[in-house]
């Protein structure tokens, strides 16, 4: 049987090595005896997907990705290109975009994560005023909330384009949505979500969102949540349904997180996809961890500061 290659991205100033960025991978699969090959991600980004696997070898057998998230649809044309070169990408499209996109994996994890609805979009255009007051009140109509997309929030500009303090209040929820419609531009990944915001343990152990802008620490000059705000979350790597990794978040790679995953290692595994990541947070009144995401494995970032040899390893002889 033939052990997975690793299919990094490689460095747009210099195509025979990967990205810096993941370089460090690259280093340690070398050191743990794996082999990567190098994709353009730019080329692949610009839909010329054959053009961009042109270094992978042909009838290179099993693959994996590591390197950064692509769109569904560039997903797909990433695996059709490498099934055509002799290659098998072990996740497969539909696979991806399950885990990735929040519609994919919501129906599976329903109840262990805050309740959300979704409103598809066909392009960077925000909901109009009817389609937003009838998903605020799909989600029941009041309290808090978060705006994000199929894939990504604006965090980082937490109180202009990702906090709604109260559904109820139909034009502030307008006002949160255009915004972050605006600045996801033709980043915009599917449509806009609405989730209900729920109390995590914070990084300073207080609750997330709920402190005023004075209090918070810089974020690069955005007007987003400092670390004070943010919620305590744990990044699990699971492969085959099994936890390979159990490590901090990228956002705070230094805490120690000890989940208890019992409930989530049975989503997981319904959910069916092979390399899959879920970032858990603890309810802020101890009552236990609830999944703020989940993610493919082969686009997660990894945080520094930890080992990922086991991980890599694990990749390499499944
Ligand atoms: N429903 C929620 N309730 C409370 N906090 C949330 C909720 N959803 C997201 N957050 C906070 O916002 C952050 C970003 O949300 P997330 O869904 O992880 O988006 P991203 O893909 O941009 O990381 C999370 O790390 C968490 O701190
Ligand atoms: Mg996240």
């Amino acid at each position: 049987m033939s052990v997975p290659a690793i299919i990094l991205p490689a460095d747009p100033l210099n195509p025979r090595r990967p990205d810096p960025h993941f370089a460090w991978e690259a280093r340690l699969l070398r050191e743990s005896g794996g082999e990567h090959h190098l994709v353009d991600h730019d080329a692949l980004l610009a839909g010329r997907a054959g053009e961009a696997v042109r270094w992978v070898p042909r009838d290179s057998g099993p693959l994996w990705y590591r390197g950064w998230m692509l769109p569904s649809a560039r997903y797909a044309d990433f695996a059709a290109a490498l099934t055509a070169r002799g290659g098998n990408l072990l996740t497969s499209a539909p696979g991806y975009a399950a885990a990735h996109e929040l519609p994919g994996w919501y129906g599976v994890f329903e109840g262990a994560t805050p309740d959300s609805v979704w409103i598809p979009s066909d392009g960077p255009v925000a909901p109009g005023p009817e389609e937003l007051a009838a998903a605020a009140a799909r989600l029941g109509g009041s309290g808090p909330a978060i705006v994000k997309d199929y894939v990504k929030s604006r965090k980082h500009e937490w109180h202009e384009a990702c906090y709604v303090a109260e559904l109820a209040d139909l034009a502030a929820v307008g006002r949160v949505v255009e915004r972050f419609v605006e600045l996801q531009g033709e980043f915009l990944a599917g449509g806009v979500v609405l989730r209900r915001f729920e109390e995590f343990e914070r990084v300073d152990g207080g609750v997330e969102g709920t402190r005023g802008s004075a209090e918070r620490t810089g974020n690069g000059g955005n007007a987003g949540p400092g670390a004070g705000e943010r919620a305590v979350e744990a990044r699990v790597w699971w492969l085959d349904g099994r936890p390979v990794l159990v490590g901090p978040h990228p956002d705070a790679p230094h805490r120690s997180v000890e989940p208890d995953l019992t409930e989530v290692r049975a989503l997981v595994r319904a959910l069916g996809c092979r390399f899959v990541t879920t970032d858990l947070a603890s309810r802020a009144d101890g009552s236990g961890w609830r999944v703020v995401e989940v993610g493919d494995g082969q686009v997660s970032e990894l945080p520094r500061g930890i080992d990922p040899s086991g991980l890599l390893t694990s990749l390499i002889t499944v």
